[in-house]
């Protein structure tokens, strides 16, 4: 599948936020994307098959750490390799930004994502408890340097 990587641009908003609806667990608003895109401390990437987004990456950089904050692939296009091509880029802008680790959250039964991330290298270091609402559920810390 040849799919190419790219930063996101304000005009993909409106295509990632019709993705959005299609799950009610994805809860950031337009204006949470919109900020991230504005900041020059975030990177924020897209992946895209045939002019169509179909999935995405978000990190902020604060200093020389950085934390993911939003990682999602449609689903019809997952397990096809679209998460680890849009990891691998975050990962090497993340180094070029000067960033010397990065870390993360994740519900504790989001098998696929932490899946994803242990290959990556990611550490499971901490619980916390409840940190997730609808439904409640423990978040795992994950950190990773680079
Ligand atoms: C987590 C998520 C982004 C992963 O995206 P993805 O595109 O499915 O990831 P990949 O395809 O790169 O990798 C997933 C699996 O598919 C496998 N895979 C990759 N390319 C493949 C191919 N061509 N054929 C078959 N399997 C393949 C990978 O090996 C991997 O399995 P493994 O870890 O057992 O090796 C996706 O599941 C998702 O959007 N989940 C919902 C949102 C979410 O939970 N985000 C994380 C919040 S913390």
């Amino acid at each position: 599948m040849r799919t190419i990587i790219r930063l996101m641009h304000k005009e993909d908003l409106s295509v990632i936020c019709s993705i959005q609806k299609e799950y009610p667990e994805l809860n950031w608003s337009r204006d949470s994307f919109y900020k991230e895109i504005e900041n020059k401390n975030s990177v924020s990437l897209v992946s895209e098959l045939k002019g169509q987004v179909i999935g995405y990456i978000i990190a902020k950089i604060v200093i020389d750490e950085a934390q993911i904050l939003n990682f999602f692939v449609h689903q019809k296009f997952r397990e096809m390799g679209v998460g680890h091509l849009l990891m691998t880029s975050l990962l090497q802008t993340l180094i070029d930004e000067g960033a010397l680790f990065v870390y993360l959250e994740t519900r504790k039964n989001n098998e696929s994502a932490i899946r994803i991330y242990e290959r990556f290298g990611f550490l499971g270091v901490a619980i916390r408890k409840d940190y997730y609402v609808n439904p409640t559920d423990d978040g795992i810390f994950m950190i990773k340097g680079l």
